[in-house]
């Protein structure tokens, strides 16, 4: 063998030697030892973030350049870049630059990615942490696939207002049911620990109080107290670093006049401070560079000082970061510390994702052919998708309707829509078309037995005053035994600006209620939208009603499973209904006020209305069964309790009915005197439990330190001593036994 060769042979060795112990070496030394050999420059481009030309989730910028800007090692990250060959190629030429680091690829992967599960406001009422958990395993092994190393979820951002476009995006109002949710997602989104082939970084956004925009107008102020805070929108953020989760995301609102991406309150003290949060935080779309627009900084210089500076570790789409950066380090403005923490965040992420190992592991066609055609996930989101439907309504037992029965007519514009079932925040997979989403009208075809006539009639658009459909509709409703009828919003009249001032039904579709209702004929409505809606006249007049929200892929095949009682509906609101949009925001836990609203319009004594009910529609926690239950025998293991004690509460559930169900026993607190006035009934626990007809069950809670603390005057986690009452509920406003214990000094 000659020479030359046996020495390159040498150092192969040597190399593959010293790879291997690189590979063993702890990842911060990784980190380290890159960093060290990165210029300003290099480190700069890890912190920008573009883009790809796919689709635009928020004003577009065009580079002409951007391929030379990744391989020069200028960008570390692309969004809205799909598929295994488009996300190698990119990765082909960031491994050009000179220091080859790997990109990062981010997408929103909300509520699925080939396979679309239903919307995460709906998801959250199914109240059911495995279901959700798998739903974004789910997601994560097709997005992975597909190669995707990061989702810009979960959305964790507590919501009170349905006007407010982005509610169809969370999970609802309660702090204690979004913690829970937050962590299931994370933990479905990445697994136990990152660097699975299967498990995307999760990123819980947006921080913070987003949900709280003034009058629900998208990317609006939020005018807030810390108290409010702290006690209601920071616990889903706190559950998502608790549960490891990879990344966060400022939001675009200001917080009391200070954007929230140049928020060092938030960023610094609170969450990579008091929290310990090891991960990155990347802006929102353009953020950085919009503190302009708020008045907060004079220009893209200024911007990029002051969001560097507050925490925020990536630029998403401004450029600000890579445009005055190395010019605010040249300046002293921004001392390379900070720079380099921000850099050794983000490939701390990229290491342990396995991307310095294999850049190009998640790029596999082979593989993504294979996990986008997985039938076990169709089956999977059609089971959620049942578990998220509310039954709202069900007058002498119409539901579940007999799959004999002789003539269905199924009428109403979403009746054989397609896309519509696919929510807001859905994803157009390249190469694959929509035919694989099981229409409503499919679903029930797949239902009902062949002797039963099905007829349609769309009766009505969605928008619009066009009655013209009206008489076809009710001569097919007057041919039928009982009618379904399946109406609503546009998917994208909810989700990123899409802020209502009204929320009623559109268009036309309540008068098409109105003239099938005059048939006489037994009525189920099926509701879809990606908020609550105010529907009165529907709500006392239907006789039955569903809320099947935006379903997903399989909404067809759940919406039947349910109708025909393949499914007995579980679910139970996760976000209260308005009568009226005068009520916003209302949701159930309130503060008793020194005038109690007893909802006597003419007790002028207390806070009701003149001119509406202070009650909702529906209340928080509600949802309907084919069967019913009953509680009993409530039983505390002591009237006291010393802080360092636990409450042990028992209950026992029976199902009465004739139908196998699933009830959510819910466990709420009510702490009768506090320094700070506290809610006249908060979310402290729930079961969800299975009950065959006729079984019974006795459950379980614990109640400890924990449960009973809330935010003294001085903002800290305490428990002070005093009477608690404890409500044993099938609905916030449906409590079903009651009993009162203390907790001693
Ligand atoms: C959007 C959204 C954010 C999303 C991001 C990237 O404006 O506010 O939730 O993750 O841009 O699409």
């Amino acid at each position: 063998m000659n020479f030359k060769l046996s020495l390159s042979l040498i150092i192969l060795c040597a190399n593959m030697a010293s790879f291997a112990q690189i590979q063993q070496k702890p990842i911060s030394q990784r980190v380290d030892s890159v960093l060290l050999l990165m210029t300003l420059e290099e480190k700069i481009g890890q912190l920008n973030q573009y883009n790809d030309d796919w689709t635009a989730t928020g004003p577009v910028t065009v580079d002409s350049d951007k391929a030379k800007q990744i391989s020069n090692g200028q960008v570390g990250s692309l969004l809205n870049c799909l598929g295994a060959e488009r996300t190698r190629s990119w990765q082909e030429k960031a491994m050009q630059s000179r220091m080859k680091i790997p990109l990062l690829f981010g997408q929103d992967v909300i509520h699925g990615y080939k396979t679309t599960f239903p919307i995460p406001l709906a998801e959250a009422c199914s109240w059911d942490m495995d279901a959700i958990k798998l739903s974004a395993q789910v997601a994560a092994n097709e997005a992975s696939a597909g190669g995707i190393h990061w989702t810009f979820a979960p959305m964790v951002d507590i919501a009170r207002d349905p006007r407010w476009g982005r509610v169809m995006e969370g999970a609802g109002e309660d702090p204690y049911l979004g913690s829970l949710i937050a962590k299931a997602r994370v933990q479905g989104f990445q697994d136990e620990k990152l660097g699975g082939i299967n498990s995307v970084m999760a990123c819980a956004k947006h921080f913070a109080a987003y949900g709280a925009a003034i009058g629900g107008r998208d990317y609006n102020s939020v005018d807030m107290s810390d108290r409010l805070l702290w006690e209601t929108y920071l616990p889903p953020f706190k559950a998502a670093v608790d549960a490891g989760v990879a990344t966060f995301m400022n939001s675009f609102n200001d917080i009391n006049g200070v954007p929230a991406t140049g928020n060092t309150y938030l960023q610094r003290d609170i969450l990579k401070g008091k929290w310990g949060f090891t991960g990155f935080v990347v802006s929102d779309w353009g953020s950085v560079g919009e503190m302009i627009n708020h008045g907060n900084v004079k220009n893209r210089y200024e911007a990029a000082l002051c969001a560097i500076t507050a925490g925020c570790d990536m630029d998403m789409e401004s450029r600000c970061y890579k445009n005055n950066l190395t010019q605010l380090v040249n300046d002293n403005k921004v001392p390379l510390a900070l720079i380099d923490d921000a850099v050794r965040r983000i490939l701390q992420k990229k290491f342990e994702l396995g991307l310095f190992d294999d850049p190009y592991r998640f790029c596999n066609a082979e593989r993504e052919q294979e996990a986008l055609n997985n039938p076990e996930h169709a089956k999977i989101a059609r089971k959620v998708a049942a578990k998220s439907i509310v039954l709202l309504k069900n007058e002498n037992q119409l539901l579940p309707v007999s799959k004999n029965t002789k003539t269905i007519a199924f009428i109403g514009p979403l009746v054989k829509a397609l896309k519509q079932n696919k929510g807001f925040w859905d994803i157009e997979v390249p190469g694959v078309d929509s035919n694989f989403i099981v229409s409503q009208w499919e679903g029930v075809q797949n239902c009902v037995s062949a002797a039963t006539k099905l007829l349609y009639a769309k009766g009505c658009d969605i928008e619009g005053d066009n009655k013209d459909g009206f008489a076809e509709a009710v001569s097919v409703a007057k041919q039928a035994d009982v009618i379904i009828l399946s109406i609503g919003e546009k998917r994208d009249m909810s989700g990123e600006a899409r802020s209502r001032s009204k929320i009623g039904i559109p268009g036309v579709q309540e008068d098409l209620f109105k003239e099938l209702l005059a048939t006489g004929k037994p009525i189920v409505v099926l509701i879809n939208a990606g908020r609550p809606l105010v529907f009165n006249f529907i709500a006392g007049h239907a006789n039955a009603i569903l809320y099947t929200w935006w379903l997903g892929s399989e909404a067809g095949n759940a919406i039947a499973d349910v109708l025909f009682g393949d499914y007995n509906p579980s679910a139970k609101l996760a976000i209260t209904f308005p009568r009226s949009v005068g009520q916003i925001p209302i949701y159930y836990s309130h503060f008793n006020t020194g005038r109690p609203a007893t909802g006597d319009a003419n007790h002028h004594q207390n806070s009701s209305y003149l001119d509406e009910s202070i009650f909702p529609e529906y209340a928080f926690g509600y949802g309907l069964s084919y069967t019913s239950f009953v509680y009993s025998d409530l039983k505390l293991s002591s009237a006291k309790i010393k802080s360092n004690e636990t409450l042990e509460v028992s209950v026992t559930i029976k199902n009465t009915g004739k139908y196998d169900g699933e009830e959510i026993v819910q466990l709420y607190l009510r702490d009768k005197v506090g320094s700070i006035a506290r809610p006249t009934k908060e979310l402290k626990d729930f079961s969800k439990i299975a009950l065959k007809a006729g079984e019974s069950k006795t459950i379980k809670f614990a109640i400890d330190k924990e449960k009973l603390s809330f935010y003294n005057q001085k903002l800290e986690w305490a428990a002070e001593p005093g009477d608690f009452d404890l409500m044993i509920g099938a609905s916030s406003d449906d409590i079903r036994l009651k009993d009162t214990f203390e907790l001693l000094n």
